[in-house]
């Protein structure tokens, strides 16, 4: 990747920088709507406001994920779809997004159907009460964070009994998930939380 856009995702070594640059200036101009919806529900103490996760992470997560074409790609916490999105189109993989507010839902929607992207597909529901039964990579940059946070990763959990299942995290989030015992984590701790980190189910 670094051939073509310069900087690794792997150059932030700041925490408090999600790490955006000219590279999503690019996918900006690329894919969306020039109006962006304003989230329209309230958010729960733990739930964590839209803020996008920058292109190069998901250049870099596709680039290290090994995805094949059995792969289901699950964003949880879909914001405005970008992460599904350049999934789909750069690993020509199947992606879901679920996302709690309506309004970016409808968004991501008519984002897929104004570039005929049928194997992206959004649903509008708490990722608490969410169907995981497809999904094999699960994808999340903080969705949420705590009891929350834990109950998700419960039903991921569920899932991983039928099968091995990935999950890839971005941001705060991943200090929980590195807690879980019944995953296995596959890159090492990092000073900074902007860093994807991997990991498989046992
Ligand atoms: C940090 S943003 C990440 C957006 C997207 N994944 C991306 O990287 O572009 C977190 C998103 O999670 C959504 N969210 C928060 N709590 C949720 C929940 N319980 N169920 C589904 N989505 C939720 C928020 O509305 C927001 O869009």
């Amino acid at each position: 990747m670094a051939e073509y856009v310069g900087l690794e995702a792997d150059d932030n070594d700041n925490c408090d920088d999600p790490g955006y640059d000219s590279l999503d200036i690019f996918i900006n101009r690329l894919f969306f709507f020039e109006t962006i919806p304003q989230q329209t529900k309230d958010l729960e103490p733990e739930m964590v406001y839209y803020q996008k996760t920058p292109a190069r992470a998901v250049f870099d997560l596709v680039e290290s994920s090994h995805l094949t074409t059995a792969d289901v790609f699950v964003d949880i916490g879909s914001g405005l779809g970008q992460v599904a999105f350049l999934v789909h189109l750069l690993a020509g993989i199947t992606a879901r997004g679920i996302e709690f507010d309506p309004a970016f839902c409808d968004y991501t929607r008519a984002c897929a159907a104004e570039l005929h992207l049928s194997h992206v597909t959004f649903i509008n529901r708490d990722a608490r009460q969410a169907d995981y039964s497809e999904g094999t990579v699960f994808f999340m940059f903080t969705p949420f964070r705590g009891a929350m946070l834990r109950e998700v990763l419960a039903l991921l959990q569920r899932e991983s009994l039928r099968r091995r299942i990935k999950i890839i995290t971005y941001g705060p989030c991943t200090a929980e998930v590195t807690g879980q015992s019944w995953l296995e984590r596959l890159t090492p701790e990092e000073d900074s939380c902007y860093k994807s980190a991997f990991f498989r189910s046992l």
